[in-house]
């Protein structure tokens, strides 16, 4: 793989690979992308292979604007509009019942797709100048960690991207909100940097899953989000004065942690990938408050934490 800045002949020669079926590592502010074209049966069933991912975990589609979107779905209701205006492009995706066009490989054979408007310039810049929509999974193996650089993606997954753009580090650092719009009351999917509270302030309704428990969806699972060492969350590491840590046993590395909870999420997975790459067994993290804006951190953190079986 070579990862590449993100310039405009690089983003060129990305959208001419996309076009032609391949796939393209891709920066967006949440964390980096698997991108492909998502109208093309074979580029959705690569990104799948890449990923070890099973077919019934759905894709999120990228768009650049909210006429695109359209284009995606069979109606794109009020409420997606309001929210739309609102928080695209931005750390929000809106599960909607799609158009016929779209591949069922894509959508896990849901009769629903999700969409999004990502803010990242090199991934709009993406879609634009390739034309197409572009489902874009996280680039990392089935529940491993989600890379927020270039860098942190993994070999097993580079050596299938006929390219990596490099957009820098993600500002927000955790996967978008996934809001369902498709039934009678809006429902959140995944939390994330847009929480429940800012969607019922638009919307003037409640969401469900407020209280952080969310509705099922395919490719939500208990473990997720983990580095190689055990994730263990405790109340208070000894000898620590200056706030959140994450520690590591083998080692007495500690790396500091912000104590505001979107600081806090953009440093997340890549504290924990440091610790990893220490050959560490177990890392340690303080738990932050239990206030609702550290929800999508705490979704995070217990997924990541969670032991299989
Ligand atoms: O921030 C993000 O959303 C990143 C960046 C690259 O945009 N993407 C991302 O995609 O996290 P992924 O594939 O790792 O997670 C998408 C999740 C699925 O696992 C599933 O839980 C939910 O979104 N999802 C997608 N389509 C859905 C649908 N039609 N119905 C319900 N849930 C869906
Ligand atoms: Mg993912």
């Amino acid at each position: 793989m070579s990862i590449t800045p993100a310039t405009e002949d690089a983003i060129s020669v990305a959208a001419a690979i996309l076009r032609n079926g391949g796939l393209v590592g891709m920066p967006t502010e949440t964390v980096y992308g698997i991108a492909a074209d998502a109208l093309n049966v074979d580029a959705v069933m690569a990104t799948f292979a890449a990923k070890g991912r099973p077919s019934e975990n759905p894709l999120i589609v990228h768009v650049a604007s909210v006429d695109q979107a359209r284009s995606l779905v069979s109606a794109f209701p009020d409420t997606a509009s309001k929210l739309a205006e609102r928080f695209w492009p931005g750390p929000l995706t809106l599960v909607l019942n799609k158009k016929s066009t779209i591949p069922s490989q894509v959508t896990g054979g849901l009769a629903t797709v999700a969409v999004r408007v990502p803010a990242h310039p090199v991934a709009r810049r993406l879609i634009e100048v390739s034309g197409l929509a572009l489902s874009a999974p996280s680039a990392n193996r089935f529940m491993a960690l989600s890379p927020t650089s270039a860098e942190m993606i993994s070999p097993g997954i580079a050596r299938d991207l006929a390219m990596v753009l490099d957009g820098g580090p993600c500002e927000v650092g955790i996967e978008s909100t996934v809001l369902d719009l498709s039934g009678d009351k809006p429902a959140i999917l995944r939390p994330g940097d847009v929480s429940a509270g800012q969607i019922e302030d638009v919307l003037g309704m409640p969401v469900l899953g407020h209280s952080g428990e969310a509705r099922k969806s395919p490719g939500m699972y208990a473990r997720h989000y983990a580095p190689r060492a055990q994730v263990i969350v405790v109340d208070r590491l000894p000898e620590n004065g200056a706030g959140l840590v994450l520690q590591s046993t083998a080692d007495p590395m500690q790396i500091p942690m912000p104590l505001i909870a979107h600081e806090f999420a953009q440093k997340l997975y890549k504290a924990l990938y440091d610790l990893d790459a220490r050959g560490v067994d177990v890392i340690y993290v303080e738990a932050p408050p239990r206030t609702e804006e550290w929800s999508a951190v705490w979704d995070r953190l217990s997924k990541a934490s969670h032991s299989e079986g």
